[in-house]
């Protein structure tokens, strides 16, 4: 991640999370950004400006009338930013900056603004969930703002819910792929995360711990390259990323089913889903019951979705991405995999490594080359496959 050369104007709301801006000064700032702080007035009594001036090097501005300032702050301070990022954007602050008000240093500034919007929402779930703040969201997408968050859990007033500011390295990130090229412009990605569920009975399945984490980061990194984003996701307690077209679903059926639906417009597939290889061969329609002895499953084999996509691709489209988690020969199997299923790409990973956690160290197989990569985060790893992507899928290629 770099913003090694940007100026960045952070815009601190006045809500809680703003306590939470300061180690984000932080993490622009170790990005290589030169930080300018403005503040509402509300957000300074949730954190002084004396905190940003500490860790930016510059004063913080609170103020449009600024007494020490001869020139046009708003114009100045945005002349000199290629990118915006509010943190904490608040009801209020979403509300006025649809709006297009002008009516402190704030939304004046974001007015006159240059460049990427980035926002990172955080407020109480019921005010997340009002139509107006939706509405208000749906806009500032819709002219380009790129939506970080809210994320799910624990809140200031005690409860749980959806409307925690994102994760300050996350907000960082954001922006410094805000900057990145769209090179995924134009076109249609599907990208299959998660487990399958395999039912059994009405409330029992045969399932895996795959998180969906890869995938969802898959989705959120496609979708600010300026992908049209399908993400076919088994079940997953992940929040979806803003902007794609998410498709439920349970079994490798039904995925192979919604995949196949995905499948003539699309660009590119990516399978980073953990698809079970069987299923159980008959479904009791009844809770099955405990007996006396052992009981047995028989397992029917689950299509090898992407084999089929493979064998049933026109080259060179879609682009076809697989993954491989093994426990041993991580680059032999990846091979096999890539010509047995046709694909462009593998991403082969140790199981130790990959399942359920925030990182992974993958190895990129294709048929010319071997990449190992190091230790990464899976929004890092996403980047580096979607390069891939990129290369193959030209917009402007035939089909
Ligand atoms: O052969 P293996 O299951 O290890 O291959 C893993 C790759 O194949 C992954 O990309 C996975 O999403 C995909 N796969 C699939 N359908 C299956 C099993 C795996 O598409 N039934």
């Amino acid at each position: 991640m770099s913003l090694a050369g940007q100026s960045v104007m952070l815009v601190v709301g006045g809500g809680i999370a703003a306590y939470k801006s300061a180690a984000l000064a932080r993490e622009l700032q170790r990005a290589g950004a030169r930080v300018e702080t403005v503040m509402t007035a509300a957000a300074t009594r949730f954190i002084t400006p004396l905190t940003f001036a500490g860790i930016t090097g510059r004063a913080a501005h609170t103020e449009l009338w600024d007494p020490s300032f001869s020139g046009e702050l708003h114009i100045e301070l945005t002349s000199r930013c290629g990118l915006s990022v509010v943190a904490p954007a608040t009801a209020n602050l979403l509300a006025r900056m649809a709006l297009g008000l002008a009516d402190d240093l704030a939304s004046t500034a974001l007015l006159a603004a240059r460049g990427p919007l980035v926002v990172a929402p955080a407020m109480h779930p019921r005010m997340w969930t009002n139509p107006a703040t939706q509405a208000n969201l749906a806009t500032l997408i819709a002219r380009g703002a790129i939506v970080v968050g809210p994320d799910d859990g624990p809140l200031a007033s005690g409860e749980s819910g959806v409307g925690r500011m994102a994760a300050p390295e996350a907000i960082a990130r954001a922006a410094a792929d805000a900057l990145c090229p769209k090179d995924l412009e134009g076109l249609r990605v599907v990208i299959t995360a998660g487990p399958t569920y395999e039912a059994l009975d009405p409330v029992r399945f045969l399932g895996n711990r795959s998180s969906g984490r890869m995938g969802y980061a898959l989705a959120e990194v496609a979708l600010r390259r300026g992908a049209g984003v399908d993400l076919v996701t088994g079940p997953s307690a992940l929040a979806p990323p803003v902007g794609a077209s998410v498709h439920r679903v349970r079994s490798a059926l039904e995925m192979r089913d919604a995949v196949s639906a995905l499948l003539p417009a699309a660009d590119a597939v990516i399978m980073s889903a953990a698809v079970a290889d069987y299923r159980p061969a008959t479904v009791s329609t009844e809770k099955l019951k405990k007996t006396a002895g052992e009981l047995s499953i028989s397992l029917t084999k689950n299509p090898d979705i992407l084999a089929e996509l493979g064998a049933a691709r026109g080259a060179p489209r879609p682009v076809l991405v697989g993954f491989a988690v093994e426990t041993a020969d991580l680059v032999g199997y990846a091979r096999d995999k890539l010509a047995r299923k046709r694909c462009d790409l593998v991403v082969a990973n140790l199981a130790r490594d990959g399942f359920e956690g925030d990182d992974n160290v993958a190895t990129l197989v294709t048929a010319t080359a071997v990449e190992a990569l190091p230790r990464m985060s899976k929004v890092e790893l996403a980047s580096k496959i979607l390069d891939a992507v990129a290369t193959r899928a030209r917009p402007s290629s035939p089909g």
